[in-house]
């Protein structure tokens, strides 16, 4: 079937004499002599107007098609007399594809919640708020990979079931076939306990260390039982590892990614993110712009405690040095303070992951961690501890088994190189993106605590 999308048709620059394009009814109005149809196909935010004559064939066509059907409808492309349009269809015929039925369609009101949304996630992808989130993830994600290409990253993909804990914090989901009353660990699919993973950190150093630098850019999965607008279950999260690279090479690197994707975004989504701007948050492009107009701050940890503890605000937690920074003091650092993202690095060793490398004062370790405005934490990363002898006693002060770690320290025994890495949350991207304040709307079917219905 030729059909034009309703994009491309609204872009013409000249009438045609036929033209068919295929869409959902947004609304629908009765007049004496006609009726209007706006339609949506989800390529573009924006609907196209139909004009329906009452003595036509495609009127009779059309029959009681109203808001939510699905419709077929050929015409002339003619210049639109209304406001805000260039274009509009006369239709010549009409075919229904599916009714939607006024009584139950529950999208016939305009606004709705977002609570309400989240409720009917398989039908919200037909509002308009919606329909731009999840246009602005697609372009999102192309910019990850378009930004990645031009540096020389290869795309990899880690293993979603894993047998390691990446981060050592007890969040994972386990993975099992065993018949209910079974417990033996031994009798399990893989013969040892599996789950879903964390982060693909570790595989990723190892594909790095043969392929230069790499990325991944998938499903993770934590059961951190945290009910907050910013923790998913089930996110995504981008990671790139890169050998020879330090500590200031990454954040290059995690500064550089950010605002591409903004850059790219701001370019290619300009009606979506208008729509945020507009009705979500009246801030967003000038917060997106302002990201834009000049480097990010940098600040050690311990001055950042400093300035937190000197601030004279009061915070429900306390800050020292050895305290995890809270999202009050991430979002205090980056909205109030400096007022830009910033990023924090050379946190205490007693509050990061083992494979951080250990800077030469033995108390702080090689991290970094980017704060944005609006959302707190949006990357996590580190350079890797890549000294073996350091590695294994960092192993083992944290209470495991470097032997588990075998493969992991192999990398170190066989050709070990200095190597830096980060995590960034996508969803975490898109609400800086789109001014969206909890991540169950910006990813289309959220797993969070207690939500698991579609
Ligand atoms: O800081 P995190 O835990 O870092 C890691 O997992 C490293 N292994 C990554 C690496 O170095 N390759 O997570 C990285 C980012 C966070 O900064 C945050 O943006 C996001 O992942 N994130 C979450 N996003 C949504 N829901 C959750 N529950 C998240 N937990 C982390
Ligand atoms: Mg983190």
């Amino acid at each position: 079937m030729k059909r034009t999308l309703i994009m491309q048709a609204l872009a013409m620059t000249e009438p045609q004499n036929t033209i068919t394009v295929c869409g959902w009814v947004r609304t629908r109005r009765d007049a004496k002599e006609f009726s209007f149809i706006e339609l949506n196909d989800g390529s573009c935010l924006a609907n196209i107007q139909c004009i329906v004559d009452a003595d036509t064939p495609a009127f009779a066509g059309m029959g009681e098609a109203n808001t939510g059907a699905g419709l077929r409808v050929t015409g002339q492309l003619v210049p639109s007399p209304g406001k805000g349009q260039q274009w509009e269809i006369r239709a010549s015929s009409i075919e229904v594809y599916g009714l939607a039925d006024q009584e139950s369609f529950p999208l016939q009101k305009k606004r709705h919640s977002d609570e309400f949304l989240r409720s009917i996630a398989h039908l919200r992808p037909r509002t308009n708020k919606y329909g731009a989130a999840f246009r602005i993830r697609a372009e999102a994600a192309r910019a990850v990979h378009d930004y990645f290409y031009g540096q020389g990253f290869h795309y990899v993909h880690t293993p979603i079931l894993t047998g390691s804990d990446c981060e050592g914090a007890g969040e994972m989901f386990r993975v099992t076939n065993l018949p209910a009353g079974e417990t033996a660990v031994e009798k399990d699919f893989f013969g040892k306990a599996a789950n879903l993973t964390v982060s693909g950190q570790l595989e990723a150093e190892a594909l790095a260390m043969g392929l230069g630098r790499v990325y991944t850019f998938g499903p993770t999965f934590r059961a951190e039982n945290s009910n907050t607008p910013r923790h998913a279950a089930e996110f995504w999260m981008i990671e790139p590892e890169m050998a020879f690279a330090d500590l200031h090479d990454l954040m290059d690197l995690g500064e550089g990614l950010t605002c591409f994707v903004v850059k790219q975004v701001l370019e290619r989504c300009a009606q979506d993110i208008a729509l945020f701007n507009n009705f979500v948050d009246k801030g967003l492009c000038q917060r997106l712009n302002a990201l834009l107009a000049k480097p990010f701050a940098r600040v050690a940890y311990r001055e950042a405690v400093a300035i937190l503890q000197q601030c004279g605000k009061k915070f429900e937690y306390p800050v020292s040095f050895g305290t995890d920074l809270q999202t009050e003091h991430e979002r205090y650092l980056a909205e109030e303070h400096f007022k830009q993202p910033v990023m924090v690095y050379d946190y205490p060793k007693s509050i990061k992951a083992f494979y951080m490398r250990m800077n030469d004062d033995n108390e702080t370790v090689a991290a970094v961690d980017v704060l944005v405005p609006g959302i707190g934490e949006l990357i996590g990363g580190s350079q890797r501890e890549e000294r073996m002898d350091v590695l294994v006693q960092r192993i083992t002060e944290l209470g495991q088994n470097p032997e588990d770690y075998w493969w992991y320290l192999d990398l170190r025994r066989y050709g070990s190189v200095p190597h830096a890495g980060f995590g960034l949350g996508f969803e975490r991207l898109l609400m800086l993106l789109t001014g969206i304040s909890n991540i169950r709307d910006v990813i289309p079917f959220p797993r969070t605590p207690g939500n698991i219905e579609f």
